[in-house]
């Protein structure tokens, strides 16, 4: 029976009720654990086999591979929608091998994101460890791994809501235009409930309710829900938009309902620690990892930051109110100051250095992001290397992109960084479908090419 199921309904129904309802309906099979054992040794002999005879990436699917189904609502993965996510059969495949990791061992992703590699570590009964540059990321993905009963957040959530007072608000920060992408109302009204939910939740429930609230601002906006980006709706469709808008206060219930039956998939007690950026070396007291499975981001192809824009400003997660601040430390971004990139540079990958010439010759802003964003990667690398243990495994999945016209291969400029720094390559996949969320796609000469290569590693 659904642990909301029981206390219905002697008394007058409550927002929790409402919720308890919801969660019943859409998900029967909530409380039943993943009860299926995966491993995948078989399959992983076989592509070595064909790896090491051909010396050729081996095509695969990984839909196939790990017949999950398409959009499965498994664990916390549907909590919110973080763009560039990671196919989950892809860390699921690698974590359940034996030959890459064991139970209780120390799994890590260094650009954990949304936190699509953590949460397959827990729910394999892994330790999982994480990085972001971006807090909203870390927000979410320590939400969506750390374990909260039902009971618990239904409480809260009932609390939270009886006393949202309009009078008591949450400023928005000045970095974004709050007048821009939300109404009066709605901008009240989230403000109202933030303030709540800051006022009577704290510590992991505070961390659960806020990371829905994110989950809603979007939704709650007057921005193209098919975007990553915030791009406001026009005409017509802003004004079909508005009128199929949802309240805020239901809206954000049935979040909290969706996601606190997630939760009750993951493990009981399961934690996750997340570091601020993949760039941070070990020291001494660190946990090493056994086993890194990591989707870097790419030279300009994703925009994190304008894409978490919405919540940051409501979360107050700008320092100085300026996402600038919070761009600077994300690998791959794409502003600069003309300054930045006037000086003459050679490039610390070796086989790059020809297309970037290429590319400068077009566009020296283009060239660049695409140097600085190798850069960046080649110290990241070190850090990386420096958090794993001697013979334990790192899995890369990165895929190539285009830009100004050329075809930039990220995925061999990335390998050639971690063989340069002594890492073995032990296999080489290529999935033809692309497996990650929409890229932000500029214009006709830049984009992502649609297949993912998954590079394994081992440090010897
Ligand atoms: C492709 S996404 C990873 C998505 C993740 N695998 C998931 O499934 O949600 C790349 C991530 O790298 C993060 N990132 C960029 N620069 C970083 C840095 N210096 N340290 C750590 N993370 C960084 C971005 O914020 C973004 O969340």
């Amino acid at each position: 029976m659904n642990e909301f199921s029981c206390s219905l309904h002697a008394r007058p129904l409550t927002q929790s009720d409402r919720v308890a309802d919801e969660v019943a309906k859409a998900t029967a099979h909530v409380r039943i654990r993943d009860l299926h054992t995966w491993n995948f040794d078989a399959d992983l002999r076989n592509l070595e086999e064909v790896y090491e005879a051909s010396g050729l990436p081996v095509t695969v699917n990984f839909r196939t591979l790990v017949p999950l189904g398409s959009g499965v609502d498994r664990a916390t993965h549907l909590f919110h929608s973080y763009p560039a996510k990671l196919l989950l059969n892809i860390p699921l495949f690698f974590i359940n091998c034996t030959k890459y990791s064991s139970p209780n061992d120390v799994v890590y992703d260094p650009f954990s994101g949304s936190g699509t590699v953590l949460v397959e570590a827990l729910m394999a009964g892994r330790r999982a460890l994480g990085a972001d540059a971006n807090p909203l990321a870390r927000l979410i993905a320590t939400a969506k791994t750390t374990h909260i009963s039902s009971d618990l957040i239904s409480t809260a959530l009932d609390t939270v809501l009886s006393n949202v007072d309009h009078n008591r608000q949450v400023p928005f920060t000045t970095a974004i235009k709050k007048d821009m992408w939300f109404s009066e109302e709605v901008a009240l009204s989230l403000g109202a409930l933030l303030y709540s939910i800051r006022s009577h939740t704290n510590g992991a429930v505070l961390a659960f309710m806020e990371a829905c609230f994110s989950a809603c601002v979007k939704r709650l906006s007057v921005s193209d829900p098919r975007l990553s980006v915030p791009v406001r709706l026009k005409g017509d469709a802003l004004e079909k938009h508005v009128l199929n808008s949802p309240s805020v206060i239901d809206h954000f219930a049935k979040v909290v309902g969706a996601n606190s039956a997630r939760l009750a998939k993951m493990p009981e007690g399961c934690r996750s620690v997340i570091y601020t950026d993949a760039r941070q070396r070990h020291s001494d007291g660190d946990v090493q990892a056994d086993l890194i499975i990591t989707s870097p981001p790419y030279a300009g192809a994703q925009k994190y930051i304008r894409a978490s824009s919405l919540s940051i400003g409501w979360l107050g997660m700008a320092p100085s109110d300026r996402l600038r601040e919070l761009e600077k430390l994300n690998i791959g971004r794409e502003h600069f100051y003309k300054s930045d990139y006037s000086v003459e540079s050679v490039s610390v990958v070796p086989s790059a250095q020809e297309v970037l010439s290429k590319i400068k010759s077009m566009n020296s802003l283009r060239s660049h992001i695409a140097d600085t964003y190798l850069r960046e990667m080649d110290d990241a690398a070190e850090a990386i290397i420096s958090r794993l243990r001697q013979n334990g495994h790192l899995v890369l999945v990165v895929g190539d992109n285009m830009i100004c016209g050329h075809n930039f291969p990220t995925s061999q400029f990335v390998k050639d960084i971690f063989n340069s720094k002594g890492l073995t390559t032990s296999l080489e996949l290529v999935d033809d479908i692309r497996s990650r969320g929409l890229m932000t796609k500029r214009n006709k000469t830049a984009g992502t090419i649609e297949r993912e290569h998954v590079i394994v590693f081992q440090k010897r």
